[in-house]
C-alpha cells in the first residue's frame, strides 16, 4: 500500500526558511563569461570560486535526454492514473513545497519498470530505494530551497524530468553568495550526490524566476520521477 502522503513529505525536507535566503536572491546576477563547453547547464553565481565550481560541475551531472518522447508518454499515462484523484497542494507558509502533489510509487508496469531501472543502474553505484518518488508541480508551483533529510535519504538523489524546462538553484548552506543554476531539460536527468547534496540546499524556481543565463525558461507543469540511495544506517 502507498504510504501515507503526510507522512511521507515531511520527512524528506526541511524548509529552509525564506528570510536566510531572499536578501541576497534579490540581487542575483551572474558571469557572462561562464564557459559553455565545460557546464552547459550550470551557471555560477560571480563569489563562486573555481574550486568550488570543479566539485559541483563533478557533483552535479545533467544528462540530457536520457528518455525519448516516447518513454515520456508511458511514464505519464500510468503516472496520471495515479494522480487521478488527488489535488495539488497550496497551503502552508512552511512546507518546502507549493503547488504540487506527490505519491511513493513501489511497482510500475514492465516498459516503464525498464526506464526506471536504467535509471537506477546508470546513477546509482549501490542499491537505491525500492519507492520512486514522484512530485507533480503545477505551473504555478515551486520548491523551496531545502535539504533532503540526511536521516532518510542516502548520498544520491537522481530524478528525470517530464513535461517541462525548470531551474534548480544549489545554495550554499555556509555561504549563500555562492550558488549555482541548474538547468534542467525536459526528459533530462539529474544526478546530484556529495558536495552537491549535502553542502548546498535546493530549490526549484517558479516560472517567474526561471532564467538561464539571461535567458526565460517556460516552466509549465512539471514531473519529477525520483530515486534516492538509503542512508547509510539502513
Ligand atoms: C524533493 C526535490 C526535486 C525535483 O522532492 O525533495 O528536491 O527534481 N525534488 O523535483
Ligand atoms: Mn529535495
Amino acid at each position: 500500500m502507498a504510504l501515507c502522503l503526510a507522512n511521507v513529505r515531511p520527512t524528506w525536507r526541511r524548509a529552509i526558511p525564506l528570510s536566510a535566503i531572499c536578501s541576497h536572491s534579490k540581487a542575483l546576477c551572474f558571469s557572462s563569461a561562464e564557459s559553455h563547453a565545460i557546464s552547459p547547464n550550470l551557471e555560477f553565481s560571480p563569489d563562486c570560486d573555481e574550486a568550488t565550481k570543479e566539485r559541483l560541475r563533478g557533483n552535479m551531472k545533467i544528462h540530457e535526454d536520457f528518455i525519448s518522447a516516447e518513454e515520456e508518454n508511458n511514464l505519464l499515462e500510468e503516472l496520471e492514473l495515479k494522480f487521478k484523484r488527488s489535488r495539488y497542494q497550496y497551503d502552508h507558509w512552511d512546507d518546502a513545497i507549493h503547488g504540487y502533489r506527490e505519491t511513493e510509487k513501489p511497482t510500475w508496469n514492465e516498459v516503464n519498470n525498464n526506464v526506471i531501472n536504467r535509471l537506477r543502474s546508470f546513477a546509482f553505484s549501490t542499491t537505491t530505494m525500492q519507492h520512486v518518488h514522484v512530485l507533480d508541480l503545477a505551473e504555478n508551483g515551486h520548491i523551496k530551497p531545502h535539504l533532503d533529510s540526511i536521516k532518510f535519504c542516502g548520498n544520491t538523489i537522481s530524478g528525470i524530468s517530464l513535461l517541462s524546462p525548470s531551474i534548480m538553484r544549489l545554495i550554499h548552506i555556509q555561504r549563500p553568495e555562492i550558488f549555482a543554476k541548474v538547468l534542467l531539460p525536459r526528459r533530462s536527468l539529474y544526478i546530484m550526490k556529495d558536495f552537491a547534496r549535502y553542502d548546498f540546499n535546493h530549490e526549484i524556481l517558479s516560472n517567474n524566476e526561471s532564467f538561464f543565463r539571461g535567458e526565460k525558461v517556460t516552466k509549465t507543469r512539471r514531473i519529477s520521477v525520483i530515486c534516492r540511495s538509503p542512508p547509510p544506517s539502513s
